[in-house]
């Protein structure tokens, strides 16, 4: 067994962290409190190609392996967390699929626009009443003629605000439940589409989440991507791997979590002594490092086995549940040693405790990877 990246992916680390030292660090509590997209700092990140990061030089991406895209978003998380999530709605949500389950000319006309950012993309799954039970989503799309007419509603789509294509999962056979939903490419012009308000959000401040709507809404059938029916499993399959990223996600909170809790108790004094002197403290700090280690192990373990094309459903799920549920405890455990400057604004650790909350919730609940993690333990 080989703990050790790759020069290929250790450049990776390298340069993802150099990028979010000299461009992220510098303005995310400043996203943070404008709750600004930080567009700027997307267009640099896609002159280095990291926003077509696993797609096929042929379609004008840099055709990297799943690992080397996880290390990226790790380290991209560790300074931004708002910055990490439209990265990763770009090149798992919207790019996997188009690459996995796109034709030869749909692959053509959308990916090399996004793979070098010159349009931005979101995945539409989540309804105003269906979150966890995806198949119960109400979203229909009627064949006629040419078109698939699109009538309902999504909710929580990440990167909304300004995407310009949308993959879009509707009932194409509403008595058939999951054997019934296909996934369309929507594009942000089509008449009857339109997007609505941006949720105000507990954390990832820089992202846009909004909901969207559908009314007589023409779709070329063209745009169907997968098979007609069988759109679920396009869905499914993309938030297996999407799954290893936001796990990613939340080490690089988790990371960051510890990297200011050990600063900061090395510089604070309490009862003439520097806090990391005290053992109480010293033992937060040991089990902290140990969670966010375990955490990281499980992640690249999860990415690798989807790099040797090996079965990771489970895997994928077990990191997400892990890496999310821990960053949630790091993140709190540095603020306990902060104390009061870990509860206003003007440290770093405040908006990581907020950021690593929605770890727990997108791409699936907690709840629902143990759901997935037990299906898979369980059958034959
Ligand atoms: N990987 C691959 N295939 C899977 C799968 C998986 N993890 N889970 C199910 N499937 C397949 C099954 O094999 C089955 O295939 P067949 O039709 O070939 O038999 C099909 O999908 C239906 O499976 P189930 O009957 O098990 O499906 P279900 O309706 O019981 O749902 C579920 C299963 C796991 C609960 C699923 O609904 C689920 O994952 N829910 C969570 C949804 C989710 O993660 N939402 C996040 C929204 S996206 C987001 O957050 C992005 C954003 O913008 C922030």
């Amino acid at each position: 067994m080989d703990f050790t990246l790759t020069p290929e992916q250790e450049l990776f680390r390298k340069s993802a962290r150099e990028f979010a030292l000299k461009e992220l660090e510098p303005i995310a509590t400043e996203l943070d409190r404008e709750h600004r997209v930080p567009f700027e700092t997307l267009k640099k990140l896609a002159e280095l190609g990291y926003l077509g990061m696993t797609v096929p030089e042929e379609y004008g991406g840099i055709g990297a392996d799943m690992l080397s895209y996880i290390v990226v978003m790790e380290e991209l998380s560790r300074s931004c967390a708002s910055t990490s999530t439209a990265f990763s709605v770009q090149n798992s949500l919207c790019n996997t699929p188009l690459v996995e389950f796109g034709n030869e000319a749909q692959k053509r006309k959308y990916l090399p626009d996004l793979a070098t950012g010159k349009r931005f993309g979101a995945f539409a799954l989540t309804e105003p009443e269906s979150g966890s039970d995806a198949a119960g989503m109400k979203t229909t799309a009627v064949a006629k003629g040419d078109y698939f007419i699109l009538n309902g509603s999504k909710r929580f789509i990440t990167s909304a605000g300004f995407a310009d294509i949308f993959l879009v999962f509707a009932l194409t056979d509403p008595a058939a439940g999951n054997r019934g939903v296909s996934c369309f490419i929507v594009e942000r012009n089509t008449p009857g589409f339109t997007v609505g308000k941006e949720e105000d959000k507990l954390g990832i401040h820089g992202t846009s989440t909004c909901e969207l709507f559908f009314e007589d809404c023409r779709v070329p059938r063209e745009n169907l991507l997968g098979e007609l029916n069988r759109g679920f499993k396009v869905a499914m399959i993309t938030l297996d791997s999407g799954r290893i990223a936001i796990a990613a996600q939340a080490v690089g909170i988790a990371q960051a979590a510890l990297d200011e809790a050990v600063k900061y108790s090395k510089e604070r004094k309490a009862f003439g002594r520097l806090i990391s002197e005290f053992q109480a403290i010293q033992f937060m700090l040991a089990d902290m490092k140990a969670k966010v280690e375990a955490a990281r192990l499980l992640t690249y373990k999860a990415a690798w086995k989807k790099d040797h094309k090996l079965d990771y459903i489970m895997d994928s799920s077990i990191a997400k549940l892990f890496a999310a549920e821990i960053a949630s405890e790091v993140a709190d455990k540095a603020l306990q040693i902060h104390g009061g400057y870990g509860y206003i604004r003007d440290y770093k650790v405040e908006r990581l405790y907020r950021d690593a909350r929605i770890t727990r919730i997108y791409e699936g609940t907690s709840e629902i990877q143990k759901l997935i993690i037990a299906r898979e333990l369980l059958k034959e």
